[in-house]
């Protein structure tokens, strides 16, 4: 078979067939490199004569004792690792910059550090005298960290075989560069050999490595989702950056339950832990308003309300504006859509807004109810009862479908001195916590109870 040459961009590492200046998947000029001839799989139909060793196998049945895990004491962190750091594992922490990696990082290492784990913070963005300011503003200067400046991953890698650290923080994973690759630090290639080499680390000495990703605004290139593949757990770091609230949510964990999050408020003092989310992103709330909602939602295995805001005004502009923060635009565009088309109600020449109060970001369907309750609330301009709550899967039909552990929404509703609750028919409901329910079985029933004839 002819082989055939490839060429490769040495800053995303995308693969061509033939060159060319520019490389057409990053934008990048003069990246792209031939390489050796393109393999067209293996050179001849078997392995040929020589053996390989035998592998040992083993049956589901045998038992091990479950991976030792450290407590930091930061209840929301060890939470969101699935109870406790692991060791051996190796964890992405995504976010903004400027969101707050380094200041958590940081105060975890402590943390974990006083729980007697040897720690290793190593930064390739601050200098140690920075890094040590920090700590100080912190409080932390007595936990026993050691703290290095360093982007050469040979060296760190040299560094951590003598030190024998069992966490170590790569802060971060886009400044980090290895010899062997060719390209600059932060491209695609870079990051992922140095991710490969830190989690092969980890994975070799049984040390548990975090390393910091930044997620770039426009999108994936040289983002950390690169390495989410490689590594065993995924926590993105996430809030708005005039808010206070920071939400450490777990995407991916090969150790716990994904999904689940962590609430922090930043201070002056660093990140505090937010045990109880609900009563802070209910805290702001004033009087009842028309398209004020609260929704009862689920994260990860908690309860969570939050208040949805909605906006509906007339536009002067020939298209209507649909303007979402904290929940996904195409899921509003259908909800829309449902309004209209089975209930009757045109949302046409009207600017939408839809708004999530605190800078938590929502993905469950069961907030479909309550963003509709919102819409209604703020194009009829009536204010709901400000002692409810709303839940509920809307589906393309207009039917309602109930929403996964209704009965803990419930009770935590209960718990924060609401008194009523819509949500739809069916869904076990325990005692129902004691509120007065609503249950509508479909949209148009949910308008008419609610909203008068709509
Ligand atoms: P940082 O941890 O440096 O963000 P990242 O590593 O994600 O880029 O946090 C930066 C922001 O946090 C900065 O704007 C200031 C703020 N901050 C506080 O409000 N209080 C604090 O105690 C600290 C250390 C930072
Ligand atoms: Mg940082």
């Amino acid at each position: 078979m002819a082989k055939t040459k490839s060429f490769t961009c040495t800053a995303c590492a995308s693969t061509f067939t033939k060159w060319s200046g520019r490389c057409e998947n990053c934008g990048e000029w003069n990246t792209i490199a031939e390489q050796g001839p393109l393999s067209s799989g293996p050179p001849s139909k078997t392995l040929g004569g020589k053996r390989g060793q035998t592998i040992q196998l083993t049956d589901l049945a045998t038992s091990e004792a479950p991976p030792p895990r450290t407590h930091s004491g930061l209840g929301e962190l060890d939470r969101v690792l699935g109870g406790g750091l692991v060791a051996a594992s190796a964890t992405l922490v995504g976010g903004d910059p400027g969101i707050g990696k380094s200041t958590l990082l940081l105060q975890g290492a402590a943390q974990f550090a006083r729980a007697g784990l040897k720690t290793l913070y190593i930064s390739g963005e601050e200098a140690s005298a920075q890094v040590r300011m920090r700590a100080r503003r912190l409080g932390l200067t007595d936990a026993p960290v050691k703290l290095a400046a360093e982007t050469n991953l040979r060296d760190i890698l040299t560094t951590l075989e003598a030190e024998r650290p069992q966490l170590a923080i790569v802060d971060s994973i886009q400044t980090m560069w290895a010899d062997n690759v060719e390209s600059a630090p932060g491209s695609v290639a870079q990051v992922r050999a140095c991710a490969h080499e830190l989690t092969a680390f980890a994975k070799r000495h049984g040390t548990s490595v975090i390393l910091v990703g930044h997620v770039t605004k426009d999108g994936q290139i040289a983002g950390p989702r690169v390495v989410e593949h490689m590594v065993d757990t995924v926590l993105y770091f996430e809030g708005e950056r005039g808010h206070q609230f920071r939400i450490l949510r777990s995407v991916k964990n090969r150790f716990g339950p994904a999904d689940e999050i962590g609430v922090f408020e930043m201070t002056g003092r660093g990140l505090e832990e937010v045990t109880n989310p609900s009563a802070l992103f209910l805290s702001e709330r004033g009087e009842p308003s028309p398209g004020s909602i609260v929704f009862a939602g689920i994260e990860g295995t908690r309860p969570v309300l939050v208040e949805l805001q909605a906006l509906v005004a007339p536009t002067p502009h020939s298209q209507p504006r649909r303007t979402v923060v904290g929940w996904d635009g195409g899921r509003l565009a259908m909800i829309l859509a449902v309004l209209e088309a089975r209930c009757g109600i045109p949302f046409a020449g009207l600017d939408v807004y839809l708004n999530v109060a605190g800078g938590l970001k929502i993905t469950e369907p069961a907030a479909d109810l309550a963003v509709a309750a919102a819409l209604l609330s703020a194009r009829e301009d009536t204010a709901l009862p400000a002692d409810t709550v709303v839940f509920g899967e809307i589906s393309l039909s207009g039917a309602l479908r109930p929403a996964p552990q209704t009965e803990n929404r419930l009770k935590e509703a209960q718990k924060l001195g609401f008194s009523g609750a819509i949500a739809p028919a069916g869904g076990k409901i325990g005692s129902g916590g004691g509120l007065t329910l609503t249950r509508p079985s479909d949209l148009t029933q949910f308008v008419g109870d609610v909203f008068g004839a709509g």
